[in-house]
């Protein structure tokens, strides 16, 4: 029975395609539980690059502020794009947008479905019971490298000198920006099963030294979570050798970067994956916040209405439970997504024998009609 602004970033490849099922899911929830959403859209990635002369305008950054929260599909152009060297990359947006916002945390959940087990390409006896949260860094580290002060999306630049080219990215973090993602991920390790896992390299780097020092001084304050930490090499590997046994993993960006990637693996798909950024702004309902799936444009099958618009649907259930404290809906979106998994609907990234293959559109149809039929 509330009314909410939500601004609607949909940028480039499938961004669009998926974006428009995930609206369509926010309008039903909205028609079923009396809520007004007003959608604002604004341009990110290579149409406001050709439209405005930079990835994201002053003015979109400033129709996100006075929202409650942004919904994001992804950005990103073709391989050929980035050989021709452009000034401005449409993966801007995203920095300026986290590193803007300050999203300091991006929460990637990751929980497997029975009845995909068989479609991953791990063994289905290690994937069950999968349900874990990487609680990924997303303002500092190499992304923000040598620039000082760090200037979003420019973290690196290639230089001559007088012994050939050569480029630079500089891993920072502070004391208190470790401490902060650290104390999120034991708050939300409270509300789960209690164990913490952090992330690093400090056989090597000293940013990873000084992250596993203020992860031990943090981990006192909270004796009731199991705590330990890993190399990420190894947790590469762990992940997909036992990912029952992580609860919460917290890293450093990039590190989160790489792992959740693998990570959809265990749910079977990049398009199963969402993701919701979030930092330190309160709304009258929640968290201020930016959500988005974890993968990107996908240029390879977009505009052919092949793309898994869940990780989008998700996303967008994601947004209801933190941003607008809309719990009984986000779990609408969930279970009608569950449900039509067990409907044996599947898009291609996740086509099998015996199942119903069908489009990004029919997909989201799909998940629009399990919330009507099911009176979700
Ligand atoms: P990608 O995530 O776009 O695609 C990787 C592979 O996964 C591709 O084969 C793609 O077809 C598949 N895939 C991704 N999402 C899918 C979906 N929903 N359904 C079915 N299949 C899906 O990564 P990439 O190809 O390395 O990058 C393409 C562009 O996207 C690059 O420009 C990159 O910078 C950008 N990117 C943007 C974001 C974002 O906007 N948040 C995230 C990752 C990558
Ligand atoms: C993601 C993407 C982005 C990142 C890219 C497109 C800059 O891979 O959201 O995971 O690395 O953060
Ligand atoms: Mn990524």
């Amino acid at each position: 029975m509330g009314n909410y602004t939500l601004t609607v970033l949909p940028g480039d490849g499938i961004g669009p395609e998926i974006v428009k099922q995930a609206v369509q899911v926010l309008q039903i929830i909205g028609e079923r539980y009396h809520h007004t959403f007003t959608f604002q859209h604004g341009l990110v990635g290579v149409a406001a690059i050709e439209a405005e002369g930079e990835a994201i305008s002053e003015a979109t950054l400033a129709l996100c502020q006075q929202s409650h929260a942004i919904l994001f599909g992804a950005v990103g152009a073709l391989p050929t794009y980035y050989g021709q060297q452009p000034k401005v990359k449409p993966e801007q947006a995203l920095f300026k947008l986290r590193k803007g916002l300050q999203f300091f945390a991006n929460l990637r959940p990751v929980q497997t479905y029975a009845e995909l087990l068989n479609a991953s390409t791990i063994k289905p006896e290690v994937l069950d019971g999968t349900d874990l949260v990487v609680v990924r860094e997303l303002t500092g580290g190499l992304y923000y490298g040598h620039l000082e002060p760090p200037v979003p999306g420019k973290p690196s630049e290639i230089r001559q000198t007088e012994h050939g080219l050569e480029a630079i990215d500089t891993l920072l973090y502070t004391e208190a920006e470790i401490e902060r993602i650290i104390r999120m991920a034991f708050e939300i390790a409270r509300g789960r099963r209690k164990k913490v896992t952090s992330v690093d390299k400090a056989n090597v780097l000293s940013s990873s030294v000084l992250w596993r020092r203020v992860a031990e001084r943090v981990a006192a304050d909270y004796p009731d979570i199991t705590f330990e930490h890993l190399l990420v090499d190894a947790c590469a590997m762990h992940l997909i050798r036992r990912p029952t046994a992580f609860d919460v993993i917290v890293t450093e960006n990039l590190f989160g970067d790489i792992l959740t990637d693998e990570a959809s693996m265990l749910a079977g798909s990049m398009g199963m994956l969402p993701s919701a950024s979030l930092g330190t702004r309160r709304t009258e309902h929640g968290q201020f916040g930016l959500y988005e799936p974890i993968h990107g444009s996908a240029p390879d099958i977009a505009g052919q209405d092949k793309a898994n618009p869940i990780a989008t649907i998700l996303s967008a259930a994601l947004l209801l439970r933190y941003s607008l404290g809309l719990e009984k809906e986000a779990y609408a979106i969930e279970t009608a997504v569950s449900h039509v998994i067990k409907a044996g609907y599947r898009t291609e990234d996740l086509k099998e024998e015996g199942k119903t293959l069908v489009g990004t559109q029919e997909m989201g149809q799909r998940i629009v009609d399990a919330l009507v039929q099911l009176s979700l």
